[in-house]
C-alpha cells in the first residue's frame, strides 16, 4: 500500500480538534477549500447522504459525488438517486464492481450474500471503493457517531487507515432528528424505505425493515454476525 498521505498525522490532529465544534457547512466548506478537486463524497442516498449533498450543492458544486452501485440496491435507491440528479441537474459518478453478478454467481456459486456476506461485500463495495478512492486524497461520508458502537470515534476529520486517505464525517455529531430536521426543513428528496421501518438501507437481498424498539441497524445483515460492510471499519 502506499504511504499517501495529504496531510501529516499533526495537521489532520489539530484540524480534527479546531473543527469538533464546528457545523457541518462549516466542515464542508473548509474541506472543499482544502483539498479542491482532489476530495469526493460518498453517497449511497440514505437521509445523511442527501442532507450532504444539498450542502454540497450550495458550497461547492462541482465536487464529484459517487455510489457504488452493487446491481443489488432497491428500486426505491435508484429513483432516490434519479431525484436527486434531476432537482441538482447533476450527475453522480457510477462505481461499479469488476465482477457481474452472473460473473460472481459463476465464480462463487448462487447468491453469494446468503453463504458469504463478507465476500460479497468485498467484492461489491469495499474493492470498488479501494479503486475510485485511489484518484483522490480525501473523501466525505456520511456516517454519525451515534449509529453505530463502531461509529462512536468517528471524528469530522480523521486518516483513514484502510483507505489510506483523509476522511471527512462533516455529520458526526448530528443526531438522528437533526438530520431529519435538516431535510424537513429544506423539502429534500428521500428514500420512501424510511418511512416503511428502514432506518439504514444497504443491498436490498441484506437489508429488512426494523421491529419497533429494534437498534436502527438490527435490519441490515440481519441473521449474521455482521453490522458493517468494511467501508468503515
Ligand atoms: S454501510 O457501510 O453500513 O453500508 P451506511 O449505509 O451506514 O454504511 O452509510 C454510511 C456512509 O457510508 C454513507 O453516508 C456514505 O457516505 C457511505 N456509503 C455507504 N454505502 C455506500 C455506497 N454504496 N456508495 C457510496 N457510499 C456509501
Amino acid at each position: 500500500m502506499s504511504e499517501r498521505r495529504a496531510l501529516p498525522n499533526e495537521e489532520i490532529n489539530l484540524w480534527a480538534y479546531r473543527l469538533e465544534s464546528k457545523s457541518p457547512q462549516e466542515v464542508l466548506q473548509w474541506a472543499v477549500q482544502r483539498f479542491g478537486p482532489d476530495i469526493t463524497l460518498a453517497s449511497s442516498f440514505g437521509a445523511e447522504d442527501v442532507v450532504l449533498i444539498d450542502m454540497l450543492q450550495k458550497l461547492a458544486p462541482q465536487t464529484p459525488i459517487f455510489y457504488l452501485d452493487t446491481n443489488k440496491y432497491f428500486p426505491e435507491t435508484y429513483e432516490t438517486r434519479d431525484r436527486l440528479q434531476e432537482r441538482y441537474g447533476v450527475s453522480f459518478i457510477q462505481v461499479l464492481p469488476k465482477l457481474t453478478l452472473a460473473e460472481q454467481a459463476e465464480l462463487h456459486g448462487e447468491n453469494l450474500w446468503e453463504k458469504n456476506p463478507n465476500l460479497c461485500c468485498q467484492i461489491r463495495k469495499v474493492e470498488p471503493l479501494a479503486g475510485i478512492l485511489s484518484h483522490f486524497d480525501a473523501w466525505i461520508t456520511g456516517i454519525r457517531r451515534e449509529q453505530a458502537p463502531t461509529r462512536a470515534q468517528a471524528k469530522k476529520l480523521e486518516w483513514d487507515e484502510k483507505f489510506h486517505l483523509v476522511k471527512c464525517n462533516p455529520l458526526a455529531a448530528w443526531t438522528h432528528e437533526q438530520v431529519w430536521s435538516y431535510i424537513r426543513e429544506n423539502e429534500l428528496p428521500y428514500n420512501p424505505l424510511h418511512d416503511q421501518h428502514f432506518p439504514s438501507i444497504g443491498c436490498s437481498v441484506c437489508t429488512r425493515p426494523v421491529k419497533p424498539g429494534e437498534d436502527p441497524r438490527a435490519g441490515r445483515w440481519s441473521g449474521f454476525d455482521k453490522t458493517e460492510c468494511g467501508l468503515h471499519k
